[in-house]
């Protein structure tokens, strides 16, 4: 039978895991991964580039309206990546220089709006799984599925570790632990749209679970979330 196309907002602090498990999930489920995060890396890369003084207002709104900020897919790993005006950013985006400073400009209003606006038009067809900090709250507060994910701060931090090393990205330890502790404040303290679990968010404490296991629990919850195609008629 055929199944409904639902949304799944995968939120929680740094490094628990999220992409990984939205990534894992678009996949069985053959929906859109959409990595938000990314576009706020993408945003602070530019302004990093360009000198923006992300205090003055005038100058964040120009920047805006010079950046265009696209997925493409990429056949040989199977998903898309990020592109800044043209330009493949992926790798630049996950840089400590881009790390230290994306939670500082995704504070600001205006490029929370930016960035929401697309973010709602790429799962206006819904079949998309969609991880970040305000997937649930915000984003697509009508999501069908909605997961919290947790972990224990020293696994978070060495998942992290070997994720940088694998792509050869320098950073030790100690840094990685203060660069999560620093965004997990700021993220969950800002004004606008701060860190929550939604009041109906399942959450998940990945500490003790591989990769496989899970999944195998969100599946099993995505599945409870949809509602048969024929039932919608
Ligand atoms: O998921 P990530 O670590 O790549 O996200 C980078 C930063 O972007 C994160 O520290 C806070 C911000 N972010 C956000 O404010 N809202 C989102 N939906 C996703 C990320």
């Amino acid at each position: 039978m055929q199944q409904q196309q639902i949304i799944i907002a995968v939120d929680g602090y740094a490094s628990c895991g999220k992409s990984t498990l939205a990534k894992d999930l678009a996949r069985n489920l053959e929906y859109i991964y959409l990595d938000s995060g990314a576009m706020y890396r993408a945003v602070t890369l530019y302004c990093l580039r360009n000198n923006i003084d992300i205090m003055q207002i005038n100058e964040i709104n120009t920047a805006l309206e010079n950046i265009q900020i696209d997925f493409r897919y990429n056949a040989e790993i199977g998903f898309s990546e990020t592109y800044l005006n043209g330009e493949n950013v992926e790798r630049l985006i996950r840089s400590k220089e881009v790390s230290d400073r994306v939670s500082e400009v995704a504070v600001i209003a205006e490029i929370r709006v930016f960035c929401v606006e697309q973010q709602r038009n790429i799962g206006k067809n819904r079949g998309l799984c969609c991880d970040g900090r305000d997937i649930g709250t915000v984003v697509f507060p009508d999501a069908e599925l909605k997961i919290f994910l947790t972990a224990d701060m020293d696994i978070r931090a060495k998942r992290r570790f070997e994720e940088l090393q694998r792509k050869n990205i320098e950073m030790t330890y100690d840094e990685i632990v203060a660069n999560l502790k620093k965004r997990d404040h700021i993220d969950s303290t800002r004004e606008h749209s701060p860190l929550r679990k939604a009041a109906d968010a399942i959450e998940i404490n990945n500490s003790y679970l591989s990769q496989t296991e899970q999944l195998k629990k969100a599946l099993s919850l995505a599945r409870k979330a949809m509602v048969p195609a024929k039932q919608l008629d």
